[in-house]
This record gives structure tokens, C-alpha cells and sequence, in this order.
């Protein structure tokens, strides 16, 4: 099978990319280094050419909420857009877990980004042919939440129930919920 994976050199992507490898799949890792830019199109539907499984592991940190909506409804639609060329492409779409009322949050705006994100992947990808998984938050994320100044590390207060990032590929079957 060939798998495009876009975010490819990312937490996930980095650990997700050479276990398809290990299972015997062509896989084209796009990002921007790549010359993959999901947010202005650029080489996405390139990317895309031949695959059967176009995943969606991009990301952008942020806790902005039009950021988060901005970066996420255009990276979003170019990937769906994508897979509409290509009659049978199936879409994976990494998402994360959170309950309604954060999509809602003013602190935590990234979610109203990736409630975006799934709400443009159900309109655009035919049901047969969507895999949206919610993962729970990873142990990772508190380093990327990190403030670091010198020698001091402030470090986000969060109630989470966090799996490794080495976990998440399966976290469907554990603490994740598939939508
Ligand atoms: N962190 C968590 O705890 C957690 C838990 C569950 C789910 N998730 C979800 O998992 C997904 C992946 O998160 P992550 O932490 O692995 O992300 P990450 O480490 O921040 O990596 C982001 C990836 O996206 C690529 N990227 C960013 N902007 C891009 C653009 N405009 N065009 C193409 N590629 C772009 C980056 O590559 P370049 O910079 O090289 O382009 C990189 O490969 C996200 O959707 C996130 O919401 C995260």
C-alpha cells in the first residue's frame, strides 16, 4: 500500500513514518521541508498521486484560537481536497481528545482548531473512506508546553491521562476514542 503522511517529520509523524516502513508500505513523507505546504496547498495534491491512505498529522502549536481555526480549516480542506482527485483515497486524520465545552475555551483556543479540523474532514470525506482518531494527550506534550528560561523550567499545569506518543498508534483500542 502507498501512504502519504502529511506531518511526517513531527512527534507522531516521526515515530508513525518508519513503522509503515517495518510493515512492507511505500510512504511519502511530506512536510514543508519536503516541499509540502498543507496551509497554501503547495505540492499537497503531488503529494497525494497514487496513494490509497493520505494521513493528516500536521500540527501547529498554538493556544490562539484563529490561528489554530486558521491553520487547521486550510491545511484540512487541501488534504480533503486531495483525496477528492483520487476516487477510493482513504483519509486518516489524527485528532485529540477533548470534551465539548474546550472547543468552547477561550485559554485553550487549539481546540477550536481541531474541532474545525474534524468538522471539514466530515463534510469533504465520504464516510467509507474517513478514519478520524482521537488520541489522548502525550507525555510529550508537557515538554512542548514548557516555558524554559535558563536553568528554570515552568512547566503547564494540566489534568490530562497522557500515553507515550509510542502508544498513540494504538490508542484506539486503550484510552483514545475513534469518532
Ligand atoms: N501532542 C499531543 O499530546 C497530541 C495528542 C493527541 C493528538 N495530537 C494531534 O496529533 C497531530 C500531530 O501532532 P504532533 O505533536 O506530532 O505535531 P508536531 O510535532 O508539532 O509536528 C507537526 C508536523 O506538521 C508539519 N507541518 C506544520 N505545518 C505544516 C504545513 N504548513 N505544511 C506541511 N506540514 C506542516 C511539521 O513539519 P514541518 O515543520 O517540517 O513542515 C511536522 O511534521 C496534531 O494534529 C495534534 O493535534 C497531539
Amino acid at each position: 500500500m502507498q501512504i502519504t503522511v502529511y506531518g511526517a517529520t513531527g512527534t507522531f509523524g516521526a515515530q508513525l513514518v518508519p513503522q509503515l516502513r517495518e510493515r512492507g508500505h511505500t510512504v511519502i513523507a511530506a512536510h514543508r521541508g519536503s516541499g509540502v505546504d498543507t496551509v497554501t496547498g503547495q505540492g499537497v495534491a503531488e503529494a497525494a498521486e497514487g496513494s490509497d491512505v493520505l494521513v493528516d498529522c500536521v500540527n501547529q502549536v498554538t493556544m490562539n484560537a484563529q490561528k489554530a481555526i486558521d491553520f487547521f480549516s486550510r491545511s484540512s480542506r487541501s488534504i480533503a481536497e486531495a483525496a477528492a482527485e483520487q476516487p477510493g483515497t482513504s483519509v486518516a486524520v489524527l485528532s485529540i481528545a477533548f470534551r465539548p465545552e474546550a472547543a468552547e475555551s477561550r485559554m485553550m483556543g487549539c481546540y477550536q482548531g481541531k474541532a474545525m479540523q474534524e468538522r471539514i474532514f466530515r463534510r469533504l470525506v465520504p464516510d467509507g473512506q474517513l478514519l478520524m482518531f482521537r488520541s489522548a494527550q502525550w507525555f510529550e506534550l508537557v515538554d512542548t508546553m514548557t516555558v524554559k528560561a535558563g536553568p528554570l523550567r515552568f512547566v503547564p499545569k494540566m489534568r490530562v491521562q497522557a500515553l507515550a506518543v509510542t502508544e498513540a498508534d494504538s490508542s484506539h483500542r486503550h484510552r483514545g476514542c475513534p469518532t
